[in-house]
């Protein structure tokens, strides 16, 4: 198979995917795809009766994103809806959409169209097994769910929004859960992926490790 300059990183729920694929963009000036982000858009624009076929449709159309260093915005006609998408809510809905065949097909030539030949990062939970199986270089990043949950309940508490962390536990244990579980492109490293367990580890220190990979692949 002939490799193409994408490097995936899929994993569980706030594993810190996020965040090293924003690091790994801005440090190699690498092109960024937050698949997750798709799903959630699916799950907020599914709330306006639209088809699956229309909201591949409205998100070609009419979403815009925009990356700054700390994260990825994203507009829906010209509104600003990123801290809506982050709603725990629109991440339930997100993942019970993500099961659906029609759904997950609505959205893989939005992914693959995110590869126009320069480098790009690959978030997700089937980015090296199924929508980039052909990439250079594949992580899979993962941490215990208890750490996991720390992760989120900060980033959801800076977005202003109220949290409660058994209650946070249980949501991100019965996403794992389900993710993993399904039928269609379940949450699974890939054959060929390294698989980074973060839970002891800061941010600078997984970075530091996928730099090495970066450039035992891309020489
Ligand atoms: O990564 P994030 O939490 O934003 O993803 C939201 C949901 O979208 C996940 O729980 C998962 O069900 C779904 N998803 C998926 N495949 C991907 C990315 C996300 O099924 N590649």
């Amino acid at each position: 198979m002939k490799k193409i300059n994408v490097i995936t990183i899929d994993g569980p729920s706030a594993s810190g995917k996020g965040a090293l694929a924003r690091g790994i963009a801005n440090k190699f000036d690498f092109n960024i795809l937050d698949s997750g982000v798709l799903y959630r858009l699916y799950a907020y624009l599914s709330k306006m009766s639209f088809s699956p076929d229309e909201i591949a449709n409205q998100i070609e159309g009419y979403v815009e994103f925009k990356k700054n260093k700390e994260k990825l915005l994203v507009s829906y006609k010209t509104t600003d809806i990123t801290s809506q998408l982050r709603s725990e809510i629109i991440a339930k809905s997100a993942s019970e959409h993500s099961s659906k065949k029609e759904v997950r097909e609505a959205l893989f030539n939005i992914q693959r169209n995110f590869y126009d030949g320069g480098g790009l990062v690959a978030d997700g939970r089937d980015m090296g097994t199924v929508v980039f199986k052909d990439a250079k270089l594949k992580i899979f990043l993962t941490a215990s769910p208890e750490e996991r949950a720390k992760r989120r309940f900060i980033e959801l508490q800076n977005l202003g929004q109220e949290v409660n962390m058994p209650a946070l536990i249980a949501d991100i244990e019965q996403r794992d859960k389900k993710d993993s579980s399904r039928k269609l492109s379940p949450l699974l490293p890939a054959e060929d992926a390294h698989i980074i367990d973060s839970s002891n580890m800061k941010l600078d220190e997984v970075f530091s490790l996928a730099e090495k990979l970066i450039n035992k692949e891309f020489k």
